[in-house]
């Protein structure tokens, strides 16, 4: 945009909440103009019913954009996206997608490496805004505009949590009244890590978390994993040079549930 005017750019798939609100307040801080997309990209679905039911809640979301002086929003088709049959592109995002989300969600990042390309390349964003709720998304991001050398610059910003301290999340919205109070035991075990990292190796934590979800009949644990903000590695290593940060992916109700928390700091 000229006249040093900047763009700030938030992309999403809609079911908004405070999380993706946050993002939106970051880029109005920083920003003269606000740009929201909603696309429920169906490259990145590894799995058929996670994406049929997917929250769709359009009008809210609008309305909510419009409270919060949110400047344009880009609402695109499926078709508009994807012109003839298109299909993903693929990436060597390595290190940062070879573990967690990379290994248990097989083509999700070039999913999400092609859909946050076409928008990059659609909006020119100056600036661009990713939660660290999905933490290997942002590194994931941040090589993207690496290798395809996008002008934009990315800024991570922190985890919106709901009172209980579950993390906010558009998947949320499908959890039973009985399984929305039990989620917040997802956190409770970061924290509880992260109290462990004190005193403890990794594998004993590992080996605590693993116990602790076997009592939890109703959820089944994907991963738990450390690993370091370096490289996203998993790591045996808790010295704060490391950035160890604890990862956890969960089903509760056949709902994907992810989160994660710094162990240092
Ligand atoms: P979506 O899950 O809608 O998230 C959009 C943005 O909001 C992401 O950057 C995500 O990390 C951030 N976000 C979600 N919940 C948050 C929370 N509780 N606190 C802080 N930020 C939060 O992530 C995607 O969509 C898609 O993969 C997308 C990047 C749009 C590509 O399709």
């Amino acid at each position: 945009m000229g006249a040093n005017k900047t763009i700030g750019f938030v992309p999403t798939m809609g079911a908004l909440h405070s999380g993706h609100l946050s993002l939106i307040e970051q880029s109005k801080s920083e920003c003269d103009y606000t740009v929201c997309s909603i696309f429920v990209n169906p490259t990145q679905f590894n799995n058929a019913e996670d994406f049929e039911k997917y929250p769709i809640t359009t009008e809210l979301d609008l309305k909510l954009l419009k409270e919060v002086g949110c400047d344009a929003v880009f609402l695109p088709t499926v078709e508009e996206m994807y012109s003839n049959n298109e299909k993903v592109e693929h990436f060597d995002f390595s290190p940062f997608d070879v573990s967690m989300e990379g290994s248990y969600r097989p083509g999700h990042f070039d999913g999400v490496g092609t859909i946050v390309g076409k928008l990059f390349e659609t909006i020119e964003p100056d600036i661009s805004f990713f939660g660290e709720k999905d933490f290997q998304q942002l590194k994931v991001i941040e090589k993207l505009v690496e290798i395809k050398n996008y002008s934009t610059k990315i800024v991570g910003c922190p985890i919106v949590r709901e009172a209980d301290g579950l993390a906010m999340s558009s998947r949320n919205k499908r959890l039973s009244d009985e399984h929305r109070k039990k989620a917040v035991f997802i956190y409770q075990v970061l924290k509880n890590a992260k109290k462990q990292a004190i005193s403890h190796n990794v594998s004993e934590i590992k080996n605590w978390v693993i116990d602790a979800f076997s009592h939890e009949e109703e959820f089944e644990l994907d991963y738990f994993e450390i690993a370091s903000e370096l490289d996203l590695q998993p790591t045996s290593s808790l010295n704060s040079e490391a950035k160890p940060r604890a990862f956890i992916a969960a089903y509760l109700g056949g709902v994907r549930l992810i989160d994660n928390l710094a162990l240092n700091g």
